[in-house]
């Protein structure tokens, strides 16, 4: 074991090294998610991409790392060509032997399709209106408890726990169980990010068997005892027909849990800390709280919660001039494409009234988000209440400190001074 780490600290920086010199020898440029600027600020490096290389092929990761605006949208939409499916790809053999069953996420039509239809129902922005007064008690509640505090955390406060109650709330999860449901779904959320440990993988796997057994066994009481909850409209949709499978039931459950609370969560520490850099902006929102839809959008576009996205090839393409093989990764930096000056003005500038939602903070095409009227309408009421709240809203620490992630960028905390 002891061997297998100093191999690990030792030989794997210097390959890695390798690699990033190769690539930059090559192309002028290099792509590095787990370097320290990526976490703290990949913008620049967003830039040098663009510029440089916009269609880039990546030593370090053997795939190729897509950053225009034009290019990422029209991959994201283009699913005959560009698969969602991971056991198409490079390491197709191996993931076909896990024989894990896929959640939508991860499926191309016709199984996309067919599993991705029950859920969109029950998301529709008519169905997300009708949790329009409950968002409103569980904002009210949490700024109940913060009451007079001088000093909070955002993070801790508002962020982790407003996503959590609501989509607890909506799948039917009684409130008892809030914090094993929050526990389970950072745990497997942390498979998403590269820099995952072995560890990491392990305590994953088991947070997925047990989230599992949990489900399952509200399944089985919904099909005894219907309630006016998700989980039991997605039961009775399988036991109508054909259309889901129990462990498709079981990994749309997982997926809604998971896609819908770091997300969120990140939308609301980004947009805050963003609000908090930029007064004269804060200060705009305060003043036209009638202007917020146009606010979020813009929030989405300039720190995205989701910063990288991914397609395998199945044919040969050619995207920016670049000839690129079948079955090869593309990897597709959403937060770069919601900077590219081709596409946005002044692109570095914060600027809530810019009434624009080209960002592709949601995807595009088929994959785009279920959840996004949900997230929006949690965002849309969030902010104006909270700067309407605490007029004297200001940063407590100068420097926020990121998660070391590079697919969902998310601060760790976030604390205010309110007094
Ligand atoms: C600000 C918050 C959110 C962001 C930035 C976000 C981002 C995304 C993105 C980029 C995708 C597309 C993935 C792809 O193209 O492969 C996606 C898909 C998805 N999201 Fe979200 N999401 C958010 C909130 C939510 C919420 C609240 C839910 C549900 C409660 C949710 C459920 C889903 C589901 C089910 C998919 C899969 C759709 C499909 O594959 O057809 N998301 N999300």
């Amino acid at each position: 074991m002891a061997v297998r780490q100093t191999v690990a600290r030792v030989v794997r920086p210097v390959v890695v090294r390798g690699l990033l010199a190769k690539e930059r020898l090559k192309t002028g440029v290099t792509f590095n998610p787990l370097s320290r600027q990526w976490r703290d600020d990949p913008v620049p490096l967003f830039e040098r991409l663009r510029e440089k290389d916009p269609v880039h092929y990546s030593e370090l990761i053997g795939g190729w790392v897509v950053s225009r605006h034009e290019d990422v949208d029209a991959i994201l939409r283009d699913h005959h060509r560009f698969s969602s499916d991971p056991r198409r790809g490079p390491n197709a053999d191996v993931l076909a032997a896990l024989e894990v069953t896929q959640s939508m996420l991860n499926l191309d039509p016709p199984d996309h399709t067919r599993t991705r239809s029950l859920v969109t129902q029950a998301f529709t922005p008519r169905a997300i209106e009708g949790w329009r007064e409950r968002i409103e008690a569980v904002i009210s509640d949490l700024f109940a408890e913060i009451g007079e505090a001088a000093e909070f955390d955002v993070m801790e406060c508002l962020a982790v726990p407003l996503p959590v109650v609501v989509i607890a709330e909506i799948l039917g999860v009684p409130p008892s169980d809030l914090p094993r449901f929050k526990a389970w779904s950072d745990d497997i959320a942390r498979t998403l990010e590269p820099s995952m440990s072995a560890e990491d993988g392990g305590r994953a796997q088991r947070a997925r068997q047990e989230l599992g057994d949990y489900f399952g066994a509200i399944i089985e009481a919904r099909r005894a005892e219907p309630r006016d909850d998700l989980i039991t409209s997605l039961v009775q949709a399988e036991a109508a027909g054909e259309r889901l499978t129990h462990d498709e039931l079981l990994a749309t459950l997982v997926l809604l849990l998971v896609a819908g609370n770091e997300t969120t969560t990140n939308l609301i520490g980004n947009g805050t800390l963003a609000l908090l850099r930029h007064p004269e902006q804060q200060r705009w929102l305060r003043d036209h709280p009638e202007q917020v839809e146009s606010a979020v959008e813009e929030l989405l576009r300039f720190d995205s919660p989701v910063q990288i996205n991914g397609r395998t090839t199945l044919v040969e393409v050619e995207v920016g001039g670049k000839r690129i093989p079948p079955q090869r990764q593309v990897i597709l930096l959403q937060g770069a494409a919601n900077y590219d000056p081709l596409r946005w003005e002044r692109p570095h500038g914060l600027d809530l009234s810019r009434g624009d939602k080209g960002h592709l903070s949601f995807g595009r095409g088929i994959h785009y988000c279920v959840g996004a009227p949900l997230a929006r309408m949690e965002a849309q009421m969030l902010f104006p209440r909270m700067l309407a709240r605490w007029p004297n809203l200001r940063l407590a620490e100068r420097d926020a400190s990121f998660r070391p992630n590079v697919v969902l960028r998310g601060l760790e905390r976030l604390p205010v001074r309110v007094d």
